[in-house]
């Protein structure tokens, strides 16, 4: 099993009736997550033990998926060494990781992370865009931000909402205007 890259991948993880994006960190052949404590996906693995890392390529679902719940119909049910596991019927691939929380600190959860299963469905070209690059981007300060209202992340974002707008095609444009939403920002990016 050799989907993901050395460095942090991502992706965005599923695990039962719940969507969020989280990186997958791979570093001499060793699989882990940070997951910050109160997130869905962190209560999630520490209940059921498992994560699937989904491919998709849609920037309207990372937004979504980032500050939002998807409703039930959002999820495909994959059977994994005996169990029930949800994975997004977009994904291009999944992997299926039995996951075991180590290190608890304050504020996040150290998961180790052994795959169980992972299948190639439709995969796809994509040519580089920046506009999604930067819906990326935007999206991870943005649930940061929301958090802090850290006027230096403000920043980062409003440099990215730029670029969408030059780079962007449709998808990321919609991306944006809902990304600007849940910020619940209007005005116009300066940079
Ligand atoms: C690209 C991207 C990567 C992210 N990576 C992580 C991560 O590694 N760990 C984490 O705790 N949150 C990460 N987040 C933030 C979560 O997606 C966000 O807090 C989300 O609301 C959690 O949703 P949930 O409560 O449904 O799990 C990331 C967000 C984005 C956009």
């Amino acid at each position: 099993m050799g989907l993901l890259g050395e460095g942090i991948n991502e992706v965005i993880a599923t695990t039962w009736g719940n969507a969020a994006p989280m990186g997958i960190i791979l570093r001499d052949g060793v699989y882990r997550m940070v997951l910050f404590r109160g997130s869905h996906t962190a209560m999630n693995i520490e209940r059921w033990g498992w994560v699937v890392a989904n491919m998709v390529h849609d920037p309207v679902l990372w937004v979504r998926t980032a500050f939002s719940d998807l409703p039930a119909p959002a999820f495909a049910e994959e059977s994994v060494e005996g169990f029930l596991v949800h994975r997004l019927p977009e994904a291009e691939a999944w992997i299926a990781f039995d996951a075991a929380i180590g290190n608890r600190a304050r504020e996040s959860l150290a998961v180790t992370l052994a795959p169980m299963k992972e299948e190639i469905l439709s995969p796809q070209v994509h040519p580089v865009n920046r506009g999604y690059n930067s819906v990326i981007e935007a999206a991870v300060h943005g649930t940061r931000w929301l958090w802090n209202k850290d006027p230096a992340l403000r920043e980062l974002i409003d440099h990215h909402r730029s670029i969408i707008r030059r780079c962007g095609g449709p998808g990321e444009l919609e991306a944006l205007g809902l990304l600007e939403g849940y910020l619940g920002i209007a005005d116009k990016p300066s940079s």
